[in-house]
């Protein structure tokens, strides 16, 4: 099962600042040297935190997968389709969301979506849609002819108790339903070291998408290292 490493979150702390750290493209690099089987972007409309000179330079520099996240727009349809990322997972875009948060309603709008995977198709990138565990997103997702889904795992990562058992059952369900259409299937969002194990442990899974708690736990892991650095520097000082 690869780990793609979402490194939106970078972004997020160095536009903060405005400035130019963190870097997500020097973060992108450590995840690699770290395993990190791929890499994830979310390139927003509003340009949160991914600019689009992250992008160009991962595409650049990135030696394993690059995934585009992105809204089913004109505008980021141009851009993937100049870039060739290896593979683009349309999700939903909202200005207000902290993050996505939720899957494609790839029902509704099966006509868009399966225009704007026809468009981003004959620049040969794959598609992966970002659904729901339901198993009629999936179905309609191998209607529109997606190569892959990546199934949210948000309402199993936020749940407890005996609700976590049943949204583990959705995404077993979903798995299954993906793999019997002949769907590559991925899944992420909210995995983090406590949750990923059920879920890494799911058969025909091809790969994890997790950015927040890696990034969450980076910052914790090398506080210790980054302060006794700035200590020596400060104790040659003086
Ligand atoms: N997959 C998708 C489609 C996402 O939008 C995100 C969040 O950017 C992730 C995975 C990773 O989620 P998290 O940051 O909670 O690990």
């Amino acid at each position: 099962m690869i780990l793609g490493v979402n490194v939106d979150h970078v972004a997020t702390i160095r536009q903060a600042r405005k400035g130019i750290e963190p870097d997500p493209v020097m973060a992108a690099t450590l995840a690699i040297l770290g395993g990190a089987e791929g890499i994830t972007v979310h390139l927003r409309e509003d340009r949160r935190h991914i600019q689009d000179r992250d992008l160009k330079m991962l595409k650049e520099l990135v030696p394993v997968e690059l995934n585009l996240e992105m809204a089913a727009t004109k505008d980021m349809i141009d851009i993937a389709t100049q870039l060739k990322p290896d593979m683009v997972t349309l999700v939903p875009e909202k200005r207000q969301e902290l993050t996505t948060e939720g899957g494609l309603d790839v029902r509704s709008q099966k006509r868009s979506i399966s225009e704007t995977i026809k468009k981003i198709h004959d620049y040969g990138i794959p598609v992966s849609l970002f659904i729901n565990p339901d198993v009629n997103y999936i179905s309609s997702s191998k209607q529109i002819a997606a190569d892959m889904v990546e199934i949210h795992t948000g309402m199993y990562a936020n749940a407890k108790d005996k609700k976590q058992e049943t949204e583990l059952n959705r995404v077993i369900n979903s798995v299954r339903h993906a793999q019997d259409v002949g769907l590559i299937v991925n899944a992420g969002h909210g995995l983090n070291y406590f949750n990923v194990t059920k879920i890494a442990s799911i058969q025909g899974i091809r790969g994890l998408y997790i950015g927040h708690s890696i990034i969450s736990r980076a910052v914790l892991v090398g506080i210790e290292r980054a302060v006794r650095e700035m200590k020596e520097l400060i104790t040659e000082a003086t």
